[in-house]
């Protein structure tokens, strides 16, 4: 078991994804004892107010193209006030440590001899497909996953697309923009282009939305429905049992194809669903073309 609170330390704790009550029990107790915080933009703003009244609360968001402060600004200020003797809570979108740059800011305080805890968070990477119904695993749809990022090039290693593609179920996050590269490149090293794809935008919260099709389809459709990131792609079998497994009621949900449509009944939305009528905003089934696996090196554009 963690013990107290202490101060002159620095709390990595995981917000969750979006709903501010996946936050965990010792995420709050810390938080609710912080001197300072030091929030990020996926970080929900009924958290940041639990902090007590005189905290002192600093916005750390990063969104493309403009982030409020550097990584290296970062870490100092989490030195700086933990060596002031604060409390201090870095509260990250999701879990610290799944693309969140925990992993970084640990190595600079332990360089730092500041002292760390470490409060994992509900990932959007499993809780965003939950959410819509998705089980990641399924014993009889998918022995394993494997989480990505949409993001690649620069200093990240070259994604094993040919591994990725023969993955039962494959969550990619920060991938919106790229989502027309993802399937191409997946495609391209031999996954079916009927296997079933689901995306969810802005999940476990009441704006979540969630798309579904194939990866010859979903682009197409994600793009005519102009989602808001952030969004998560869940590719395999699994991706369709969202039509059944539903349970969040705020879900608008458009419905895409299914290469089986008869395996699993669809049974008839809440009243309560502003379920979209897919023929008024899905235009025709549409294959999304080819490309050598070349283009799978490429750079991509940067998204949260
Ligand atoms: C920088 S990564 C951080 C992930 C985070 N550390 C986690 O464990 O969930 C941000 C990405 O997480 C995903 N994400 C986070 N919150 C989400 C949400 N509420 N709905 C959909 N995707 C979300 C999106 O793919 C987004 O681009």
């Amino acid at each position: 078991m963690t013990g107290a609170v202490r101060p002159g330390t620095v709390y990595l704790v995981g917000a969750g994804p979006g709903d501010p009550k996946l936050i965990t029990v010792r995420g709050l107790e810390v938080l609710r004892a912080s001197d300072v915080v030091v929030y990020d933009r996926l970080a929900h703003p009924t958290l940041v107010r639990e902090a007590p009244h005189a905290a002192e609360l600093i916005y750390a968001g990063k969104r493309p193209g403009h982030h409020t402060l550097r990584q290296d600004q970062i870490n100092a200020l989490l030195i700086d006030r933990a060596r002031a003797g604060s409390t201090v809570v870095r509260l990250k979108g999701g879990d610290p440590f799944v693309f969140g740059r925990g992993g970084e800011e640990c190595e600079a305080l332990r360089s730092a001899g500041v002292r760390f805890e470490v409060v994992p968070g509900v990932t959007a990477a499993i809780a965003v497909p939950a959410y819509a119904g998705i089980p990641v695993t399924h014993r009889r749809h998918g022995s394993a996953f494997a989480v990505v990022t949409g993001q690649v090039g620069g200093n990240r290693p070259a994604l094993d697309w040919s591994a990725l593609a023969r993955m039962p179920v494959l969550v990619v996050l920060m991938g919106l923009r790229t989502l027309p590269e993802t399937c191409r490149c997946l495609i391209a090293h031999g996954r079916d282009v009927r296997t079933p794809a689901a995306v969810v935008s802005v999940g476990t919260t009441p704006r979540q939305i969630t798309i579904t099709g194939t990866l010859g389809t979903i682009a197409q459709r994600v793009g005519a429905a102009a989602l808001p990131a952030p969004t998560v792609l869940i590719v395999g079998d699994v991706a369709r049992l969202g039509q059944t497994l539903r349970w969040f009621a705020p879900e608008r949900r458009i419905p895409g194809d299914s290469p089986s449509p008869s395996a699993i009944p669809i049974p008839p939305a809440p009243r309560s669903h502003a379920l979209l009528d897919a023929r008024s905003v899905v235009p025709a089934r549409t294959r999304l073309p080819v490309p050598a696996p070349a283009a799978c090196r490429g750079r991509w554009s940067e998204e949260v």
